[in-house]
């Protein structure tokens, strides 16, 4: 299938990117660049040594868009492209609801004026708020605690409406719990905008000594070691993912935790990144963050059962993948 991929040139994105290439399928990536660079689209090609067709556009400039879907026969769209930092959010929220919504709304003008009829989103096990653990599909969903969440809640309610009026739409709703690691080749790997915010970043840094410690975020959660309790799953195993949910997509909405199904703490996940790469990481206990809940995993099994897809690469593969990336990136 020929499947427009935007933000392809992100972390998430280019990873599935390569997923989609070796699984046969042709990649049109749609991407601004505004937190990513157009090296990545060379190491894709470098990787899967096939070709990818880039355009440098946004996602929310519906004549750009629309170029797109008349110059190529589109059978899916993977939407990636958005902005996702949780802080950040707070103190823009016109940008995160602007750029988030209107181009997933777009895009599924798009999808309707040229009879595209695949589409699947990004979205975030966010969605469930501060449900009890583990999070199933069928939760309803609770209210998220930043402008972030919303944007990821309220494109799904678009999609879930578009495919309600349309009943030829097939929408998958892809709801991922804490990707990490990076491709096994260490070529591709998340980049992060100055001091990470999220933790496998921040202790790849720490490892790197960039950082000097790492900063705990509470230990008084109830959990196994009062550190908060998060999946965490190997970004190539959430692009094979994407791939799964594509080759099965039928009519109507569907609604898949890509997930693990296992919950980490933040100790055990120090832990696993020493023994992994035998690094000692400093850290110290800090105050709780706000907006951060005790504990987040999924119930994974309704992607293993429909999708047949689960995930494969354990929490010590992704601390060695992310931190060879580390070591690699320029
Ligand atoms: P990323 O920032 O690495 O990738 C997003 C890409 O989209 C970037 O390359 C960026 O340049 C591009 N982009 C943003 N706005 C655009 C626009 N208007 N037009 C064109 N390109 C645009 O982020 P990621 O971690 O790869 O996340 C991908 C998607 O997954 C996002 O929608 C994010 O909200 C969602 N998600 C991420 C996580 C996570 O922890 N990384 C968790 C849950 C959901
Ligand atoms: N943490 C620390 N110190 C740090 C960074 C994080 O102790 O420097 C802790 C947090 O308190 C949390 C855990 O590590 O307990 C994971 O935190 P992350 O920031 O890595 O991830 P979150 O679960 O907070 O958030 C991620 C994404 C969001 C998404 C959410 C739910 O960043 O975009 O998962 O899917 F909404």
């Amino acid at each position: 299938m020929n499947i427009l991929v935007t933000g392809g040139a992100g972390y998430i994105g280019s990873h599935t990117c390569v997923a989609l290439l070796e699984a046969g399928h042709t990649v049109i990536v749609a991407d601004n660049l505004c937190n990513s660079r157009v090296e990545v689209v060379d190491k894709i090609k470098q990787l899967t040594k096939k070709e990818v067709i880039f355009y440098q556009i946004d996602v929310t400039d519906i004549a750009a868009v629309s170029t797109i879907f008349s110059n190529h026969s589109i059978d899916g769209v993977i939407h990636f492209a958005g902005l996702k930092a949780v802080g950040e959010s707070v103190e823009k929220p016109l940008a995160y609801y602007y750029n988030n919504l209107v181009s997933t709304m777009i895009l599924a003008e798009a999808c309707q004026n040229y009879g595209v009829r695949r589409f699947v989103l990004s979205s975030s096990a966010t969605v469930y708020g501060d449900n009890t653990v583990p999070f199933v599909e069928t939760m309803n969903l609770l209210p998220t605690t930043n402008p972030y969440g919303e944007t990821k809640a309220m494109s799904e309610r678009i999609l879930n409406d578009i495919a309600k009026a349309n009943p030829a739409f097939s929408v998958s709703l892809l709801r991922y719990f804490n990707p990490v690691g990076a491709h096994e080749s260490g070529l591709i790997g998340e980049v992060p905008n100055g001091i990470p915010n999220n933790l496998m970043p921040y202790v790849t840094q720490v490892a790197k000594r960039k950082l000097e410690k790492l900063r705990i975020f509470g230990n008084e959660y109830p959990t196994v070691d009062g550190t908060g309790v998060r999946d965490y799953i190997h970004v190539m195993d959430l692009a094979e993912g994407h791939v799964a949910a594509l080759d099965n997509l039928t009519e109507g909405v569907h609604i898949y935790n890509l997930g693990s199904g296992n919950g980490t703490s933040v100790i055990e996940l120090v832990k696993a990144f020493e023994e992994a790469n035998g690094i000692e990481i400093p850290y110290e206990i800090v105050e709780r963050r706000p907006g951060d809940i005790a504990s987040c995993y999924a119930d994974a099994s309704k992607a293993d059962r429909e999708l047949g897809w689960s995930a494969k690469r354990d929490v010590i593969s992704m601390c060695r993948d992310s931190w060879r990336f580390e070591n690699n990136k320029e």
